[in-house]
């Protein structure tokens, strides 16, 4: 049987594809080798925060071979909104013990750089061996806070995206491309609940 294909490459509520699903095998893959090349073959303990970053790890570590260990950090998101609000608060937190262990934080994108700020500054504190940090999207001109990583997929410019993970409202997170919102769908009140 065909394999049934959800999505086209492009979807009606995108006014343009940023990344296609090619582009963004082969800087996952790219990108693995990068942290393959830091860690060694030694263990490490990916901490991947959700809901954004679950296609980026799940892809991410399947072309890791090294022994891993996973756990999930869940930080408060925007709601519907396209813009950070506030300060993020940390949801549900580790199960693991990561006390020095070799610790690699993953999300989805690195916008103000609070959520990471928060999340590198809480596991920090449980004294890991170390810990480094890897995005797949850098938009570098919202940066509030003093904060990069160390492996960073694509720098991204000033956009709202969508796609493999991100969300606007919990939408949209499994289209398989990386896209940029249409303005007219940036508001949820005008979404078909049929
Ligand atoms: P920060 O704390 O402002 O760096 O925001 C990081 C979080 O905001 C990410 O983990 C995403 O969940 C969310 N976010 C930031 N920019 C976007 C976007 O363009 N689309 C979807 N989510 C985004
Ligand atoms: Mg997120």
């Amino acid at each position: 049987m065909p394999a049934r294909r959800p999505h086209a490459s492009s979807h009606p509520d995108l006014s343009e594809i940023l990344l296609t699903e090619a582009q963004i095998k082969r800087r996952v893959r790219s990108i693995a080798r990068e942290i393959k090349a830091a860690y060694g073959d030694g263990e490490f303990t990916l901490i991947s925060l959700i809901n954004g970053a679950v296609m980026f790890t799940a892809d991410l570590m399947r072309e890791i071979d090294n022994p891993v260990r996973l756990d999930c950090v869940r930080v408060s998101s925007y709601g519907a909104q396209t813009k950070s609000m506030g300060t993020p608060q940390l949801i549900s937190s580790l199960t693991l013990d990561i006390r020095g262990r070799d610790v690699l934080v993953i999300d989805d994108i690195l916008d103000t750089g609070k959520t990471l700020k928060l999340v590198t500054e809480l596991i920090r504190a449980l004294r890991p061996a170390s810990l480094r940090t890897c995005v797949l999207l850098d938009k570098k001109a919202r940066r509030e806070v003093a904060i990069e990583a160390e492996f960073v997929g694509f720098e991204i410019p000033d956009k709202f995206v969508v796609g493999y993970g991100l969300d606007f409202a919990e939408r949209y997170r499994n289209l398989p491309v990386i896209g940029v919102l249409r303005a007219d769908r940036q508001n949820p009140a005008a979404w078909s609940t049929s």
